[in-house]
């Protein structure tokens, strides 16, 4: 009989669909010293959110985030709200003593950051961020090939994070459905919406980077706001491009926008070391295309490898060879590795820690946007 771990989550829009689906799923697939209990699910709109709970079996509902923190029967706090809430519910819910699963980006910048840290190290509770494309198999095959040295020296990084939802200039800023936009909300734009998945999957794959140069705009200036129903700045930015340098040498190009008419969530990567090259697309997220020079020349080229073997990573516990699997699965692979780490008493990352080391990255970006000048990333 598995130890149960009672879930508060709080926040019921898409990430609370996403991890709930996968607390749901992941006894059936991973055999877990823990097993997930849909406790208790928080919102404001008592009614929306009922209808949630209903429908995921949640065993409760609070409509007070500070409530569920105080329940004496909720062991670990799921954070799925905006990311203007993620440190106070944070650091509330590590004073309580509770285990805390935070969604990304782990804060607006990086002091609220660091003071996330310091409250979850303080109190020694397990904490990981829901940075889920590193549990995408095919990624997680990069970074072992990468790891054992496949591709020698790397050369350079380059990724991109695509979308066109927001060209018209009639979407409005801020509310319910478009926080997004609202810098109060947000924090950042793309930088910590998209480039944020784009730069830690690229700290995980090649390592901390060292400096940045950057450029950000914003092409529609002003939208109505959902909130206070007038027409107000915006304060996000639309797109950001940057040039990063590694500390193992190796030069990178980062691109996010909203404003790629076409892509609706275009994420890509591409890795050129000394022996071979790694190319990976979430459009296509099963497929690690791999291009080695080692190979026979009249045979050489790039091979489109389809990852679901059961000696690829997590792929063992799906279905059979050939038959692939999604991006719901990434968050019931985070689940897995979140339960089994905790029943060896080791932690998951990214940690709380290790997520903060991209909001200093995205602070220095944003920074650089500002000052036209290369800026440093401080150690996080
Ligand atoms: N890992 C990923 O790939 C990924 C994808 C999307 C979003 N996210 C992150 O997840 C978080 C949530 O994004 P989303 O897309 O699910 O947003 P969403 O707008 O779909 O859902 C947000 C939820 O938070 C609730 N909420 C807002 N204020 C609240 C409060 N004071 N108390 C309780 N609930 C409150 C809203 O009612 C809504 O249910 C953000 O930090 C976002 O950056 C991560």
């Amino acid at each position: 009989m598995a130890k149960k771990l009672n879930i508060g989550l709080v926040g019921c829009g898409f990430m609370g669909r996403a991890h709930s689906n996968a607390y749901r799923r992941v006894n059936n697939f991973f055999d877990l010293e823990y097993a997930p209990v849909l406790k208790a699910a928080c919102a404001r709109d008592e009614e929306n959110l009922k209808a949630f709970a209903d429908q995921w079996g949640y065993e409760s509902i609070e409509t007070d985030w500070r409530r569920l923190i105080e329940r004496d029967d909720i062991d670990a706090i799921d954070i799925c709200t905006p990311n203007n809430l993620h440190k106070e519910i944070a650091i509330a819910a590590a004073e309580a003593g509770k285990m805390i699963l935070c969604e990304k980006p782990l804060s607006m910048n990086a002091a609220e950051g660091e003071e996330m840290c310091q409250a979850v190290e303080k109190a020694g509770v397990a904490n990981t961020v829901w940075y889920n494309y590193r549990r995408v198999p095919a990624v997680t095959l990069a970074k072992q090939l990468i790891d054992e040295g496949r591709l020698g020296r790397i050369f350079h990084y380059r990724a991109v994070f695509l979308q066109d939802w927001t060209i018209a200039d009639d979407v409005p800023q801020g509310g319910e459905s478009n926080w997004r936009l609202d810098a109060a909300a947000a924090g950042s734009g793309v930088t910590g919406d998209l480039l944020a998945h784009c730069i830690d999957t690229a700290l995980w794959l090649n390592g901390s980077i060292k400096d940045v140069t950057a450029m950000t705009e914003i092409f529609i200036k002003e939208r109505m706001h959902a909130l206070s129903g007038k027409v107000e700045p915006v304060n996000i930015d639309d797109a950001c491009a940057f040039l990063a340098r590694f500390d193992n040498g190796s030069l990178a190009t980062f691109e996010s926008t909203r404003y790629a008419r076409g892509h609706k969530a275009l994420y890509t990567f591409e890795i050129n070391g000394e022996h071979a090259s790694i190319q990976w697309d979430l459009h296509d997220l099963h497929r690690l295309n791999y291009f080695d020079h080692g190979d026979d020349s009249i045979i050489r080229g790039w091979r489109s490898i389809h990852v679901t073997d059961s000696d690829m990573p997590y792929m063992d516990k799906w279905w059979v060879p050939g038959l692939q699997i999604g991006y719901e699965h990434t968050f019931v692979h985070h689940v897995a590795d979140f339960l089994d780490n905790l029943a060896k008493g080791q932690s998951t990352s990214p940690t709380f820690r290790d997520a903060l080391e991209t909001q200093y990255v995205c602070d220095a970006v944003l920074k650089s946007a500002e000052t036209r000048q290369w800026e440093t990333v401080p150690n996080a």
